[in-house]
């Protein structure tokens, strides 16, 4: 198994997170808020940041695909399960793991956007510092970070490493 050395420690996440909670808090006091994690990557992101929202929230998850095996994005995007809901009026906050060339967020912007949403806002743990290939607007942001392929915290590396506690960089791959 290759080591994975830390970025950011999972001290320094639940913060953050904790943080971003509380803004999200007071942002919809007293909206009908739903979060919308995009699978399979915000699950835990979206576990840990929820809990530290102080509201009666619902939730809805999507799956997308914009990856093969590989590392590098396709900008091919694919909908492997939409929402179980309709979203026309509701408050949507979609919670992503990592965005990075932004093409799959601005595809589900965009497609979200049509069945006219109440608001649409993002939440990301991780934002990757100036690769967007599109502009977007990200409301709430963890951290930003370098070029680098990460993984842990829900992201992955041909499917594994989704459960590390923390970000970190796989020695050998930059
Ligand atoms: P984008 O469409 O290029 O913004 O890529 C979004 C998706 O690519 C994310 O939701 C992740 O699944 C994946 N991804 C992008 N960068 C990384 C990374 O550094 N590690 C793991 N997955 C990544
Ligand atoms: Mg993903």
């Amino acid at each position: 198994m290759e080591r994975v050395k830390t970025l950011i420690s999972a001290e320094e996440i639940a913060a953050k997170l904790e943080e971003m909670g509380a803004a999200i808090t007071a942002d919809y006091r007293d909206k009908d808020l739903l979060m919308v994690g995009v699978l399979k990557g915000a699950f835990i992101v979206m576990a840990d940041l929820a809990r530290h929202v102080q509201l009666p929230v619902e939730f809805d998850f999507m799956a997308v695909s914009s990856y093969g095996a590989s590392t590098q994005t396709s900008g091919v995007v694919r909908i492997l399960k939409d929402l179980d809901q309709e979203i026309t009026d509701r408050n949507v906050l979609i919670v992503e793991d990592i965005i990075d060339s932004g093409l799959t967020l601005n595809y589900l912007m965009k497609s979200l956007r049509v069945r006219r949403p109440a608001s649409l806002e993002v939440a990301a743990l991780l934002v990757k510092e100036g690769i967007q290939r599109v502009p977007i607007d990200v409301r709430y942001t963890g951290f930003r970070i370098g070029p680098e392929f990460v993984v842990g915290y829900g992201l992955d590396y041909a499917g594994k490493y989704r459960n590390l506690p923390y970000v970190g960089v796989m020695e050998g791959s930059e």
